[in-house]
């Protein structure tokens, strides 16, 4: 086995998942608040769309960094994010997961330091190692999950700060004055930035904000984002960025030499969501945000202290006073059929809570509720 992959571990939330669905397979009724993927069908005119350019016959490769339509319409998209691109600053990939395994290696050395918040999202870390790399984590307060300091984790060494607003696994959206801060100490430190922002469009209060519009940051930034949350795209694997032409250059020879290109037909359902009415993820950020109030209020019933998050589709309660969190997921999935995340696979500070992805029916929330409260 290659050295390489010594010291990566499965995903912690497919792990959970594949868990859940062995379970399912024995007949148990499980309530599944483990995989971060909305339950929602994609919408019909993105289906239509696709569906078009199958019997059209749109089936063949396309080029490496995705079909020039579509490069356009993202163009255009991130104008609303502030940011002024040419759609040969863009790249079109399987998900926005591989945008980060391929952004990451193109910029990354061996010995180099990635810095992360933590709680972060299962993957960065994996990908920053893979590169040779070396993952910082960084904390967030206890309170809100929002960054407080950075400077005493910055090395010689570092390289990159990785942003993920919302962020999955807390929820928490940070505002302009951590983005500020951030910005700041990338441009003294000569930093580059990769901004994760595939929930921009799950959020409930306040505004979501691209630190690369931010002063002198468009040149150091890597923005990413994707179809999978906003569309309830996740199987469709659509991901894309845009950083400055030399990085984008390098990822796409990463591309050429892995995936080719993202799905052709997918990629034409990627022009219709964009382009297309939006009043589809209104109503789905609607439903989400009253699953977010039924949760909350429901575990804060049960003396769980829990955030009400501005955005995503997860919540991160604490449940130090039953265990740790990695104790709690295997009691609810022992004794309730009920599948969480347990907050250490998102970093050591996260040992204490567990992670539950809300993407399921009100209905189903709050069955997991009243199993959750039997068992704790
Ligand atoms: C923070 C974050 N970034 C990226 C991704 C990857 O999304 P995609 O389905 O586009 O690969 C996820 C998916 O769970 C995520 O939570």
């Amino acid at each position: 086995m290659s050295k390489r992959l010594d010291g990566i571990e499965e995903s912690a939330t497919f792990r959970v998942a594949d868990l859940a669905n062995k379970l399912k397979r024995t007949g148990k009724d499980v309530i599944s608040f483990s995989l971060g993927e909305p339950d929602f069908d994609t919408p019909l005119h993105i289906r239509e769309s696709a569906k078009k350019a199958l019997d059209e016959g749109k089936t063949h490769y396309t080029p490496s960094a995705g079909i020039s339509e579509l490069r356009e319409s993202i163009a255009n998209k991130f104008k609303e994010n502030g940011l002024e691109v040419n759609p040969n600053e863009i790249i079109v990939t399987p998900g926005a997961k591989q945008t980060i395994f391929e952004a990451i290696q193109a910029v990354l050395n061996e010995g180099e330091e990635a810095i992360l918040f933590e709680p972060a999202w299962v993957s960065y870390g994996p990908c920053i190692k893979l590169a040779g790399a070396t993952p910082v984590g960084v904390p967030v307060r206890d309170e809100d999950f929002k960054p407080y300091d950075l400077v005493e984790w910055i090395t010689k060494k570092t390289k990159m700060i990785i942003v993920n607003t919302p962020c999955n696994p807390t929820g928490a959206v940070f505002d302009r004055s951590n983005l500020k801060m951030i910005a700041d100490i990338a441009i003294d430190h000569e930093l580059l930035v990769l901004s994760d922002e595939i929930y921009e469009k799950i959020l409930y209060n306040g505004e979501h904000l691209s630190i690369g519009q931010f002063d002198g940051m468009q040149d150091r930034t890597i923005t990413i984002n994707g179809f999978s949350k906003t569309y309830a795209m996740t199987g469709w694997r659509l991901g894309y960025a845009t950083a400055p032409k030399k990085i984008i250059d390098s990822m796409l020879k990463l591309q050429q030499h892995s995936t080719s290109c993202a799905t052709s037909f997918a990629q034409y359902g990627g022009i219709a969501a964009l382009d297309g009415p939006q009043e589809c993820v209104t109503d789905m950020v609607k439903e989400f945000k009253a699953r977010r109030d039924l949760i909350v209020d429901g575990l804060l019933s049960l003396g769980i202290k829990c955030n009400k998050p501005d955005g995503t589709f997860y919540v991160f309660p604490n449940v130090s006073q039953f265990g740790t969190g990695a104790d709690v997921a295997e009691r609810l999935l022992r004794d309730a059929y009920v599948a969480v995340t347990p907050g250490i696979a998102f970093g050591p500070p996260g040992k204490d809570y567990i992670r539950i992805s809300y993407a399921i029916s009100q209905a189903r929330i709050s069955e997991g509720l009243d199993r959750i409260q039997k068992v704790l």
